[in-house]
């Protein structure tokens, strides 16, 4: 080798040393990284922000998303479809780019983006959850190393996060975890780490607890029928089902679950034997025999001392309890804890080649750190690019481990695979379209890696028929159709719905309601006789459905040739928008007194505002765009009439709108179950709006799945329903449904 070429050599490994180390972002927090590298610290190792513009969708076929979204097709690099958590199958053959801000993907997908990045040593690290790590620990040829921790204040030597422990009297008879059974118990609440999952995880590998795969019950009721029967009495506060009425049914079913709790009846927060410290209270003064939470409490509890947090006076006696092992033997309160599991600490994720430099790069993030907590409120980047809290924001080094590793150390796979024994329930939603199929494909790995079961799997018809034979046939468990067709899909194809979609603040669903001048008299549907209206369009429940079957059922008008007697009961006339159209008139009579008071934009609130009718068949979402001041609602579902204001329209209307509903056929999955992961979705993204918005647009498509104006989902109602099919009966007798 010449000297030119040893030179050359030189320069470029002391280039390399001087490589700045990567760290991934998602796009929306670039700036705040860009402000990040402008703090000065005493390190001189030199960070770079990566932002992750483009997701990669599988597209091939039957999976392909629609034309639109290939505008940036600039060949994406390989990637792999992530289901379940896990990586499904191997490479798809074609791959297409999609910009991130347009797919409105999750920060959970982002961070999932990021781990990409790094594998494939675009960038050199970035922050991870463990729930992150376990996605991290199954993409293929991944070197990933966890290499520094983010650890509390409070607890900056500690292991773990926090260490799940079984609390018993010392003095219990118990030498094994079998023994367990027959006792009373104490938990934190439904759903839980410490109080719930993980000793469901950690028991059901035992023989004597109760299998939980009765393919007659759902997973979460097999879950309450296992404590049950395994526990003598307990205190597992909280919703156990997001329907409040299986709630309570199962509240009363499994009430031995809630005997321990200070209010047994109510079983919910707040109650003071639950939480953390609360199934402590539990176990020491209401006759508790064995609680589940965490160390940290336990010698708060005690008043012994934790971390950083010196001894503290307590009432309670720690001489008097003892930790029970997984492997049966007892360690008494004051030393230290033997645990079943624990959740690990969060920390910065990189590929192995980060630790042949890693000295500096550590130097960097701590001063970092520690320059982000001394600017009060912490900057944006501290948060949002670092990953850090305002409770977790100790860094600390550990020796470089594999995040599987990591994982397997805190027995914390285990609790995150949580399943029920096999066969594991699916339940299985059928859509119609490629963009709804990767909406429902998105929907399903987030709710998994959220602990929501029955896991859901997605499956793609042709059109919304097919969708509804495929229930009926057993190839899904739900299909969802809009307005009437409820009622029609229902009768056709034997099924019955199970939820729908709500709206507006107040998640409730839609009323048809008829719109009065407050200056007006009529108070009785009689008094509409011989004047002017104005309707939502032909065909719709509002419009045309709902004011017909009043009508007809009042008697005010005979149930034949029924469209032409709304012009004959308003005998001043209507504007009822399309009536004329060839498909809705095809004998071509004469309709145009139902014309007769549309406005230039054939608009029903245009035409009450204006003047040319009396009263307007409208739907309430349409009450925000009239004023309050000027209009009333009539109660046409009242039997005395009356009037009353916009706020009120869920008392006073003409009937409830069917929103978009979802149908399931009667023998399979019990509804309960079939309902659970959607509805159990619903009321996770209502609390936590910024990880994933399922009613949003989708890949910049409208109403994908849910319609983009929905706010929550609901449990349909059996009376609700029967009221549809009784509509849908009526109104079919005209020729219209
Ligand atoms: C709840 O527990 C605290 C602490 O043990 C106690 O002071 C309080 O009286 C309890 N409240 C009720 C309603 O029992
Ligand atoms: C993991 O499980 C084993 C055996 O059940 C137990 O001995 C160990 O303490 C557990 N690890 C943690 C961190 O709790
Ligand atoms: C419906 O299909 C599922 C999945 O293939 C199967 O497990 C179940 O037994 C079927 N149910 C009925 C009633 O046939």
């Amino acid at each position: 080798m010449t000297l030119k070429y040893l030179l050359v050599l030189v320069a470029l490994t002391g280039a390399h040393c001087k490589t700045a180390y990567k760290i991934c972002v998602p796009v929306q927090h670039l700036k705040a990284c860009q402000a990040m590298l402008e703090v000065e610290t005493k390190s001189k190792a030199a960070l770079e922000c990566l932002a992750e513009p483009v997701v990669c969708a599988r597209g091939a076929s039957r999976w392909m998303l629609t034309r639109r979204l290939l505008a940036a097709d600039k060949g994406c690099r390989a990637r792999v479809e992530i289901k379940d958590g896990r990586i499904a199958g191997q490479r798809p053959a074609k791959l297409y780019e999609i910009p991130l801000q347009a797919a409105g993907v999750s920060q959970y997908f982002l961070r999932v983006e990021c781990l990409y990045q790094v594998q494939q040593r675009q960038a050199d690290l970035v922050p991870v959850d463990p729930e992150d790590m376990y996605v991290a620990t199954n993409i293929p040829n991944q070197d990933f190393v966890l290499f520094q921790e983010y650890r509390t204040e409070d607890e900056p030597d500690a292991e773990f996060r926090y260490q799940a422990v079984i609390v018993v009297h010392k003095d219990l008879p118990v030498n094994n975890l079998d023994q367990l059974k027959g006792l009373k118990s104490c938990h934190t609440g439904v759903n839980r780490n410490v109080g719930y999952k993980i000793p469901l995880t950690m028991l059901m590998k035992r023989n004597v607890f109760p299998k939980m795969n009765d393919p007659h019950y759902s997973p979460k009721e097999n879950e309450l029928r296992a404590f049950s029967t395994f526990f003598k009495q307990s205190c597992i506060v909280g919703n156990w089902s997001p329907d409040q009425r299986t709630n309570s049914a199962w509240k009363a079913q499994y009430s031995q679950l809630c005997a321990l709790c200070e209010h047994p009846d109510k079983c919910n927060y707040p109650d003071n034997f639950s939480g953390y410290d609360g199934a402590l209270r539990c176990l020491a003064h209401n006759g508790g025999e064995v609680a589940f939470t965490k160390v940290i409490y336990v010698r708060k509890f005690f008043g012994l001392p934790v971390g950083t947090i010196p001894a503290s006076q307590s009432s309670e006696n720690p001489d008097e309890f003892a930790y029970l092992c997984a492997d049966g033997s007892k360690v008494p309160v004051r030393e230290k804890a033997c645990s079943w599991a624990a959740r690990p600490w969060q920390g910065l994720l990189g590929h192995n080649d980060v630790t042949a430099k890693l000295t500096p790069l550590r130097e960097k993030i701590k001063q970092l750190a520690v320059a982000g907590w001394a600017t009060q409120p912490p900057p944006d980047w501290f948060t949002n690019v670092l990953g850090l809290t305002d409770k977790i924001h100790h860094v600390a080094d550990n020796v470089p481990i594999a995040p599987a590793t990591y994982l397997k150390k805190a027995n914390y796979t285990e609790v995150i695979e949580r399943g029920h024994g096999v066969p594991e329930p699916i339940v299985r939603l059928c859509v119609t379209s490629n963009v709804a199929l990767a909406k429902c494909q998105t929907m399903a790995t987030f709710a998994y890696s959220r602990d929501i079961r029955p896991k859901l799997d997605c499956v793609q018809e042709a059109s919304e028929t097919d969708c509804l034979k495929n229930v009926q046939d057993n190839g899904s468990d739900l299909a969802a159709v809009d307005e009437m067709k409820v009622a029609q899909a229902a009768k056709k194809y034997h099924l019955h719905p199970v939820f729908h979609e709500v709206y507006g603040p107040e998640k409730k669903p839609r009323y048809a309601v008829a719109v009065v001048k407050k200056s007006s008299t009529f108070t009785k549907p009689e008094d509409l006789r011989g004047k002017r209206s104005c309707h939502d369009a032909f065909g719709s429940f509002s419009g045309l459905k709902a004011p017909l079957f009043y009508l007809i059922n009042k008697g005010l008008i005979t149930p034949d040739d029924c469209v032409k007697k709304i012009g004959t009961f308003f005998s001043g006339g209507a504007c009822l928008p399309e009536v004329d159209k060839l498909e809705n008139n095809p004998k071509g009579d004469d309709v145009s007194i139902l014309k007769k008071q549309c406005p230039a934009d054939n608009k029903p609130l245009t035409c009450l505002k204006e003047d040319h009718g009396d009263v307007a068949f409208v739907s309430s979402a349409d009450l925000q765009n009239l004023d309050e001041s000027q209009y009333e609602l009539l109660c046409l579902n009242r039997d005395r009439g009356g009037r009353d204001s916009f706020a009120n329209f869920a008392t006073c209307n003409i009937a409830m709108i069917p929103s978009r509903s979802w149908l399931a056929a009667k023998d399979s999955l019990s509804d309960v179950s079939i309902a659970h992961t959607p509805l159990s979705l619903a009321e996770l993204l209502d609390k936590k709006t910024d990880l994933f918005n399922i009613y949003g647009e989708y890949l910049k498509n409208n109403n994908v799945i849910f319609n983009n104006a929905a706010t929550g989902l609901a449990t349909t109602e059996k009376l609700d329903f029967d009221k549809f099919k009784a509509i849908h009966d009526v109104i079919s007798n005209c020729g219209i449904a």
